[in-house]
């Protein structure tokens, strides 16, 4: 069967999520250095990339100043980083080079490091003054899915600690299985109509709109950018024309989400949108989410299922993404 290891972290990831979530005193160490911290930048390549971005919104809401950045940029940039910041890097294996090698950087630039990685005894583990382990267990697909739901969740938990009053996350494992059973029949035929892929999202879901965009390049092949919402109303919706849109109308306005479907559809784009489950929107196809704003996890889910389904659809093995590896190594 194509995409058989694929298939397996995805469903292999809700108890993953529940393992993670019911570890709390694991990020304690990365806590309390978030904590002693004026900033934390998260970095990461990929899929990590947008995890970290994902964190920086989840932290950020819980007052704690974070923001993301590329370590490929980080890398050759001129961080603004000193004795004060925290720069924590992402990374499932801990041996990409670019990030590796902005971590070192931003070390030697007097920052305090840390990591997130699912390898222990991995590189950016042992170069790293403090590393919190994902509990997700050996990932063999290429596509990363349970380890990104691993480091989501244990970002869930790192911001948890700074909310006061933070909703309950005992449930979150629950809606991921849930999101495991959605049929996205619909979604999928809309999508694999064309080779030409948006993902728009706001907040935490523009993290999530990157990842879908990722996932859905690597297991189908296709075109996909991602974009902050309103961007695709300056310059992408021209050539919006036959091509499919998935939009995260999960946080923020909507009168801004119908403003853009309506123009999406004028244009003569395909759309599906991930709403929450009392909400409803004029779309090719809806997909309810449900609330609160962790349902970035539960969204996560299905952008993997859609990624893989859609692979699947098309004759494409998610499992072997060609000219991608589990790590990418650079000079
Ligand atoms: C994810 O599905 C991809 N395989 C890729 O984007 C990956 O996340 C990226 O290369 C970073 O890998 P890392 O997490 O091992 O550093």
């Amino acid at each position: 069967m194509i995409g058989e290891q694929s298939n397996a972290a995805i469903s292999e990831g809700c108890d993953v999520v529940d393992r993670t979530l019911s570890a709390r005193a694991a990020i304690e160490p990365l806590g309390d250095a978030v904590a002693a911290a004026r900033e934390v930048f998260f970095l990461g390549c990929g899929s990590s990339y947008w995890t970290g971005e994902i964190g920086s919104y989840l932290l950020a809401a819980a007052g704690v100043p974070a923001r993301a950045e590329y370590a490929s940029e980080f890398r050759h940039a001129d961080p603004p980083v000193d004795e004060e910041t925290l720069v924590v890097a992402l990374s499932q294996s801990g041996e990409t080079t670019e990030t590796v090698a902005a971590l070192e950087r931003a070390g030697r630039r007097g920052a305090e490091t840390a990591a997130i990685t699912n390898t222990a005894g991995s590189t950016l583990d042992e170069r790293a003054e403090r590393t919190y382990v994902t509990p997700a267990g050996r990932e063999e697909a290429v596509m990363a899915t349970k380890t990104v739901d691993a480091a989501v969740a244990a970002l869930y938990l790192l911001a948890d600690r700074f909310r006061d009053g933070g909703p309950d996350l005992s449930a979150v494992g629950e809606r991921c299985r849930e999101a495991l059973t959605v049929d996205l029949s619909g979604a999928v035929s809309a999508i694999t109509a064309t080779d030409r892929l948006y993902a728009l999202g706001t907040g935490p879901f523009h993290g999530v709109a990157g990842e879908a965009a990722t996932k859905f390049a690597e297991a189908t092949r296709h075109h996909a950018t991602p974009l902050s919402t309103l961007e695709i109303t300056h310059g992408p919706i021209a050539n919006s024309d036959g091509s499919a849109v998935l939009v995260f109308a999960l946080t923020g306005d909507r009168a801004v989400y119908r403003h853009v479907l309506e123009r999406l559809t004028d244009a003569g784009a395909e759309t599906v949108v991930f709403r929450p489950a009392d909400e409803s929107y004029a779309a090719t196809e809806t997909i309810a989410v449900g609330r609160p704003v962790e349902t970035a996890l539960p969204a996560l889910k299905l952008v993997q299922r859609l990624a893989y389904e859609g692979a699947v659809e098309l004759g494409r093995d998610p499992d072997d993404p060609p000219e991608l590896s589990k790590h990418v190594e650079v000079p």
